[in-house]
């Protein structure tokens, strides 16, 4: 380019410098913000990325439901046993208000549990629940059949203080033991001083069904009739031989516990454990034993009554001061009678003797 044309260029390229930088440097006070733009157009949905490879095969699971399954399968197993338990009388007597110390031990799941676990019960039990499955078995524990062992399987001591050093050791019925036994009381001494009924419960209340299968506990008193025992004291399996053998509906036998029950507006007697041992009876009543059982028992009821000792209508006994043979008759009556409930079948031997001896010492 010719140098002369340059110089001249010189002003005009000036100007435009110095009006670039006029424009640029000098603006004058900003302007308020103009309004937002209108949102703008939601973007394309990118391409779906590549499958990742599969993962390792887990290793297999526990068997799900299996162990529940091996109960809970909906065979009669179970719920024939659930059904049957639900028809006895442990669980339609309701006595598990009986919450208290000295009474939850028996008639409470929890204090029957505890006492098992300790040899003692703490306190009463809150919200107590009746005895079931998981008093007698030790059910949801491991979860297999095994669960359907028994809460108790040893000897069972007795406990009440007259009873001191007795010991109760009959296979599976040891269970039975733990709660089928007198409370402690005291006797009158035989042939002793006058005596002191202090409670009309006087005897060896509620459950003694252990005692007389043992062929202990009555006040026995020396007479006629020497103490021996049947031989239903030695059925190896006690109390189950003849309570829980094959059940008939929900009516008896099995988890019922029932010997008895109304049919068809009958009582049908559950003969089924008897059988083995009396082939073809149909009746509890064996050789006319328990019908000569309850003669005695008539008989003596007639003596107590007429010296007021006992009250006819509820069989409770009068509190009051006795000649100890007469005490002692009422004890025996009271617990054969009255609290075993068997009309003598446990021990026809020992229960034919106890009422033999108090009639014939009533009076001496
Ligand atoms: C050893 C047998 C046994 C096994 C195994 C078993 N159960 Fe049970 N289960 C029972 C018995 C017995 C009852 C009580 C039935 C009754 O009282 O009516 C019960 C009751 C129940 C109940 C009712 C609520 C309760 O606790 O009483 C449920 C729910 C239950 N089981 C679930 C299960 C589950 C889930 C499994 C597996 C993880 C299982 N069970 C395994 C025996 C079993
Ligand atoms: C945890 C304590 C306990 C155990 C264990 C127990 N029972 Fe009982 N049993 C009771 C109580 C309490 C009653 C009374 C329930 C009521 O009336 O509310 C009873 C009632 C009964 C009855 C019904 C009596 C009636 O009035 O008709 C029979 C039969 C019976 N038990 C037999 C058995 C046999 C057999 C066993 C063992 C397989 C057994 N019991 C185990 C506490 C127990
Ligand atoms: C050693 C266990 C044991 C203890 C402790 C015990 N009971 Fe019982 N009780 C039983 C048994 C077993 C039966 C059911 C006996 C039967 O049916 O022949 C029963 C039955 C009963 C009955 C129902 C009787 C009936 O004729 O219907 C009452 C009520 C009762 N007990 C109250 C009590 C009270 C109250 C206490 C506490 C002061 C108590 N029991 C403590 C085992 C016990
Ligand atoms: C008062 C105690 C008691 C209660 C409560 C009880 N059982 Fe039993 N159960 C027993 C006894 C005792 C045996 C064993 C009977 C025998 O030796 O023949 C047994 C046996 C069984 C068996 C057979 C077990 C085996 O190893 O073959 C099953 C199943 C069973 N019970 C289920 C139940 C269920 C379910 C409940 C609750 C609905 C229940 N039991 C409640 C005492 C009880
Ligand atoms: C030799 C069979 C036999 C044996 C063993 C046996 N019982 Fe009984 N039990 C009977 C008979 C029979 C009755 C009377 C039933 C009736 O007349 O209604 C009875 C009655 C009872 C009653 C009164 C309620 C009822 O069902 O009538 C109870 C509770 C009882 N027994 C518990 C026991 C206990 C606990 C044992 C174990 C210590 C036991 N029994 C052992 C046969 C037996
Ligand atoms: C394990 C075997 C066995 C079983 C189970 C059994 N008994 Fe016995 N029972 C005997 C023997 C043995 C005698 C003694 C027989 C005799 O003296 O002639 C006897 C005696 C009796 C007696 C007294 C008879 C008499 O002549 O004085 C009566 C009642 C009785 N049993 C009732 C029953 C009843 C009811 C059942 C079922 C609930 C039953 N027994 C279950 C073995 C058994």
């Amino acid at each position: 380019m010719n140098p002369f044309k340059m110089l001249r260029a010189v002003p005009s390229m000036l100007m435009v410098i110095i009006l670039a930088f006029y424009f640029t440097a000098c603006e004058g006070p900003e302007g308020p913000q103009g309004p937002a733009g209108a949102d703008g157009a939601t973007g394309a949905i990118g391409a779906t990325g590549a499958k990742g490879d599969k993962g390792d095969p887990g290793d297999p699971g526990a068997a799900g439901t299996a162990g529940c399954i091996t109960c809970h399968n909906m065979s009669t197993d179970l719920v024939a046993r659930v059904d049957q338990w639900a028809n006895s009388q442990h669980n339609l007597g309701g006595n598990f208000e009986r919450n208290t110390v000295g009474c939850n031990e028996c008639h409470t799941h929890e204090g029957f549990r505890e006492f098992q676990a300790n040899g003692s019960v703490a306190a009463a039990i809150s919200n107590p629940t009746a005895i079931g499955c998981r008093t007698c078995h030790n059910i949801h524990t491991t979860y297999e059949t095994s669960d359907f062992s028994l809460a108790v399987t040893g000897p069972v001591d007795f406990r009440a203080s007259f009873l001191a050093g007795k010991t109760y050791n009959k296979g599976n019925s040891n269970l039975c033991v733990s709660c089928h036994q007198p409370r402690s009381s005291t006797l009158p001494e035989i042939n002793g001083p006058d005596y002191t009924v202090t409670s009309s419960r006087f005897g060896p209340h509620h459950g003694p069904q252990g005692a007389l299968l043992s062929g202990i506990g009555g006040w026995e008193i020396p007479g006629a009739a020497t103490y021996s025992n049947s031989p239903h004291t030695n059925i190896s399996d006690g109390c189950i031989t003849c309570h829980m053998q094959e059940a008939f509906g929900r009516q008896s036998g099995g988890h019922t516990m029932k010997m008895a029950y109304e049919y068809h507006g009958a009582i049908t007697m559950n003969v089924v454990g008897c059988q083995t041992c009396h082939p073809g009876t149909k009746t509890f009543d064996i050789d006319g034993a328990v019908t000569e059982i309850e003669a005695l028992g008539a008989q003596l009821e007639a003596l107590l009554v007429a010296d007021g000792m006992l009250n006819p209508a509820d069989g409770l006994a009068v509190p009051g001061t006795y000649a100890a043979n007469k005490a002692g008759a009422l004890w025996n009556y009271r617990m054969i009678m009255l609290e075993d409930r068997s009309n003598g079948v446990h021990n026809p031997k020992y229960a034919k003797a106890l009422l033999t001896n108090s009639i014939e010492n009533y009076n001496k």
